[in-house]
Formats: C-alpha cells, sequence, structure tokens
C-alpha cells in the first residue's frame, strides 16, 4: 500500500485533517498515513524550520506530503514553515484549481457564469527568496530571482497539465511591459515552451488586465501561469469568485517530492470549535488521490462531497443562512453517507487516462540547473547604488573625477528614474542613487578594473551594492533608467 507523510497541522489544522481521513478511511482509500512533527508548536519546541529531522527524513524517503495548515511564528527573521517546505524540496509549482460547486452560492453562480479555472503558480523564487536589505536607513531593497530553469520548470508542468486535461486554452499572466527583463524573461520561455504544444491556445495577458477580465469574464480563462507573487494575488482572487477560501485545494508539485494542502490558514478565531470546513483540504486530499492513480476512490469521495454541498449542507461560513449549518463531524457524516451519489450539476467522470504516475526516486547531490549560452559575455560597466543626500549634477561631478581613464559616467538615476544628465526638479529624491559608468569607446573591461573604480568612489561614497553591466553578444543584460 502506498505510504504518504500527514503533518496535521495548528490551529484547526489537526480538525481538518482527521476529517478528510475519516472520509478516506470509509471510503477504503489504499494509504497509509505516516503522521510527522511539522508545523508552529515543533519550532516552538526549538526546531528553526519547524520541523523535526525525523519528519525531514521521512518526507523525503515517501515523496508525498499531505499537511494541514501551519503558523507562521510571529517575529523577526521567522520564516514561514509552509513557503520553507516548499522551497527545501522544490516544489516548483503551485496548481490550485477553482470550480463552481454546486451549492456553494456566488455572484457567478446566479448569474449561471461557470468558472472552471486552474492557477499554476511558479513557488520558489521571484520575492519569495526574502532576499531582502535597508540600504539606507531610509531604502529597502528586495532582491527579485526570476531564472530560466526555475521558469521553464513551471511552465512546462503547465503546459504538460493543460494537455492532460484537454484546457480551452494557456495564458501567462506577467507584468513584462515594465519589469521587460524578469518578467521578459518569464514570457519568453512561455512562448519557446509553446512552440511544443501547437495544438493548445497559448496567449498572454498583462496581470492587471487579467485581474479585471478574471472579475468580469471568469469563464474565458481555463490554465493561467504567473510568476510566484503574481499568482499568489491572482489566485485568492479566483478563491473568491468561487465561494472564498474554504474551496481552495492545492497542490505543490515538484520532480521528487510533492505537498498537497488547503490555500486557508489555521483560522485561529475558531481552532478547537469543531466547525471549520474541511472542504478545501479534502479538495486537496483528492488532487493527492489522482496524483498517486487512485483515481476510482478520488471520483467516488468527490462526487460525494459535490452531492453534499449541492444538498445544502453547510458549514457555518458558507451556504444558506436560512438553513442550520452543521459542524465538522457532521459534514464529514454527510459526505460518507453520500458515498455513490453525484450531483445534478458538476458530476466528475471516471478518467482513467488521466492517470498520472509518481516519479520519486532518491538523489545523492543537489541538482544545477544550468543553461547553456552561446554568445561570448563582455563586461561593458557597472552600476553602483551609493548613499547620498546631495544634488544630482554634486553626484555627477564627484563621480567623473574618479571615472579615470576606461569608465565615463553614464547617467545617474534615483529610484530608477533619470536625474542626470537630464531630468526635472520635479522628481522627488531619496538618499539612494544609481551611478552608472560604462566602458570608453568599448574597451573591455575586467572585474580588476571594477573593483579599482569601486575602491575610488567609495572615497567619496558609502557604496551600499553594486551590479555588473553585461553584453552577451549584442544582447543588453540590463534595464535601462527612466527617461535614459
Ligand atoms: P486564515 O485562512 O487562517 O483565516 C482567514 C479567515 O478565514 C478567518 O476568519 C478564518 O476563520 C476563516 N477560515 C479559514 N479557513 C477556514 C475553514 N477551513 N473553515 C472555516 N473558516 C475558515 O488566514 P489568517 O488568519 O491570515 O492566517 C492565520 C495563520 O495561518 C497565520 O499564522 C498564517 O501564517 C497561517 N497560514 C498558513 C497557511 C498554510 O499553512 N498554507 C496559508 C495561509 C495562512
Amino acid at each position: 500500500m502506498t505510504k504518504v507523510a500527514v503533518a496535521k497541522g495548528d490551529g484547526i489544522g489537526p480538525e481538518i485533517m482527521d476529517a478528510v481521513l475519516e472520509v478516506f478511511k470509509a471510503a477504503n482509500v489504499p494509504l497509509e498515513y505516516q503522521v510527522v512533527d511539522m508545523g508552529k508548536w515543533v519550532f516552538d519546541k526549538g526546531y528553526s524550520n519547524g520541523m523535526t529531522p525525523e519528519a525531514q527524513q521521512t518526507i523525503e524517503t515517501l515523496g508525498i506530503l499531505f499537511k494541514g495548515p501551519m503558523e507562521t511564528p510571529k517575529g523577526k527573521g521567522v520564516k514561514s514553515v509552509n513557503v520553507t517546505a516548499r522551497k527545501t524540496w522544490n516544489t516548483y509549482a503551485n496548481k490550485r484549481v477553482f470550480q463552481t460547486l454546486s451549492g456553494v452560492d456566488t455572484v457567478f453562480s446566479r448569474a449561471g457564469i461557470p468558472i472552471d479555472i486552474t492557477i499554476v503558480r511558479e513557488n520558489i523564487e521571484d520575492t519569495y527568496g526574502g532576499v531582502e536589505h535597508m540600504l539606507t536607513r531610509d531604502v529597502a531593497l528586495s532582491r527579485r530571482f526570476i531564472t530560466r530553469p526555475g521558469s521553464l520548470q513551471v511552465i512546462k508542468y503547465a503546459f504538460e497539465m493543460a494537455k492532460k486535461k484537454n484546457a480551452r486554452r494557456i495564458t501567462c499572466g506577467h507584468k513584462a511591459n515594465i519589469m521587460k527583463i524578469t518578467d521578459g524573461l518569464f514570457l519568453q520561455v512561455f512562448y519557446e515552451v509553446a512552440k511544443e504544444y501547437p495544438d493548445l491556445k497559448a496567449d498572454d495577458v498583462i496581470v492587471d488586465d487579467l485581474c479585471m477580465k478574471l472579475v468580469t469574464r471568469p469563464d474565458l480563462f481555463d490554465v493561467v501561469v504567473l510568476t510566484n507573487l503574481q499568482g499568489d494575488i491572482v489566485s485568492d482572487l479566483c478563491a473568491g469568485l468561487v465561494g472564498g477560501l474554504g474551496f481552495a485545494p492545492s497542490a505543490n508539485i515538484g520532480d521528487h517530492i510533492c505537498i498537497f494542502e488547503a490555500v486557508h490558514g489555521t483560522a485561529p478565531d475558531i481552532a478547537g470549535k469543531n466547525i471549520a470546513n474541511p472542504t478545501a483540504l479534502l479538495l486537496s486530499g483528492i488532487a493527492m488521490l489522482r496524483h498517486l492513480g487512485i483515481m476510482e476512490k478520488a471520483v467516488i469521495v468527490e462526487n460525494a462531497l459535490l452531492y453534499t454541498l449541492e444538498q445544502g449542507v453547510h458549514t457555518g461560513d458558507f451556504g444558506d443562512k436560512g438553513k442550520t449549518s452543521v459542524n465538522t463531524t457532521q459534514f464529514v457524516e454527510a459526505i460518507i453517507a453520500n458515498f455513490g451519489k453525484s450531483p445534478e450539476k458538476g458530476a466528475k467522470p471516471y478518467q482513467a487516462d488521466m492517470q498520472t504516475t509518481q516519479t520519486h526516486f532518491k538523489l545523492d547531490k543537489n541538482e544545477m540547473m544550468e543553461s547553456a549560452g552561446a554568445e561570448l559575455e563582455k563586461i561593458v560597466g557597472v552600476d553602483f547604488f551609493i548613499e547620498s543626500n546631495e544634488q544630482p549634477i554634486a553626484i555627477a561631478n564627484k563621480c567623473m573625477r574618479h571615472a579615470g581613464v576606461k569608465f565615463k559616467l553614464i547617467n545617474i538615476s534615483n529610484r530608477g528614474t533619470q536625474v542626470w544628465p537630464t531630468g526635472s526638479v520635479y522628481t522627488n529624491l531619496v538618499n539612494q542613487y544609481n551611478v552608472r559608468f560604462e566602458s570608453i569607446d568599448d574597451f573591455p573591461l575586467t572585474q580588476q578594473d571594477v573593483l579599482g573604480l569601486y575602491i575610488s568612489l567609495s572615497g567619496n561614497f558609502k557604496i551600499c551594492s553594486s551590479e555588473l553591466l553585461l553584453l552577451w553578444g549584442d544582447k543588453r543584460a540590463y534595464s535601462l533608467a527612466q527617461g535614459q
């Protein structure tokens, strides 16, 4: 029998996990569960990543973690257990399915507009690296990582999944009009992968426009793939379209380890009262069954759940307020009593061909994911981020004195807007500038040349950070300032 690791979590976690396992037991789901110690309570015992070494080992051996929500301890420097788990095990794709559920009243269900949207969110990169620094007392900087291999992993997964589910359309949500290098890379990879799937209709929408379209015509969308932060926001928006977080399941997919969990948190306000809605965790568990190829049981449980919802049985957080709500235990009993029944609307068919095979295998070293580049790389300049509260012209005069024979000062910008050699006195300034130097006459530069300039410039300014300006062939690997 397949064994999976189970972490019950904090707050309502143990209640809803027990509820789901009760449903699985009644359905004779052929799974064995190994409960692992993970969550805020483990953190409180002194394990800084929120899990015991035994829990980590079990999860890495079994390859599947079914988890309840976990509280993020409040306080400086403490990272979320949930985010740590997703990142440590490289579950690069977060898949969330949002569907109209018969019996769950929403604006769209009343208007007769069906929703069936799958959001695939990149799960590792972006600002979620949490690599942040205060560069001056006024200026905070977050590093946003978008990588080619990371984008490829999640986008390939999204296309493969869309193909399997016979999707009508796959859409990339992005902000590449503003973040031309980072989101531009994500979008470029999207269209590279799209070429391998000529039968799928692939298109892209700028994320703000996407939000507007989702709340007006959600039925036009099928699979949507996004970077981490934008995906986070858009998926909560979609949860709202189908009735709220209580109905939002999620699967964190990696090549070796997968984590199935509800989108919602620990709901501390209702914990311990036996009134929580287990639907989202149950839907996540059903996704796990499908992932493991336990298709028949998945269909029985899902149809019983959908039938129960259609009958108007509801926990206190949703449904017809005129009809008395049931508690978690009663909700579970109702689902179990409905095994074998299917809803009138939206019944799930048994699809053996949707079967996925698990690919868990042991690794003995970290995988290096690297793309080869054919073009010659050349250092053509450097950006120095300096602290100063002087006017741009005064900074320019000092910088030019340091430029020497190899560099020329190209421009100065503040918060990404050029303020020298041209600019506007109406541009407000903060005490951190980006001064850009490039090589004179395309003279090839070395890191030593850049260090020489660094040392010289540091005589006048505090240098907060620096970035090399690179050319690959004739392609610029850096952005221009607004107005440059
Ligand atoms: P939350 O999702 O726990 O609660 C928001 C609201 O929704 C509350 O009113 C709550 O009662 C209600 N709610 C949530 N799930 C429900 C359910 N199954 N049945 C009925 N009502 C439900 O979000 P909040 O309050 O922002 O976060 C609480 C804690 O959960 C925090 O420590 C947070 O870090 C953690 N969290 C954990 C997640 C995870 O484990 N994946 C995801 C989101 C938050």
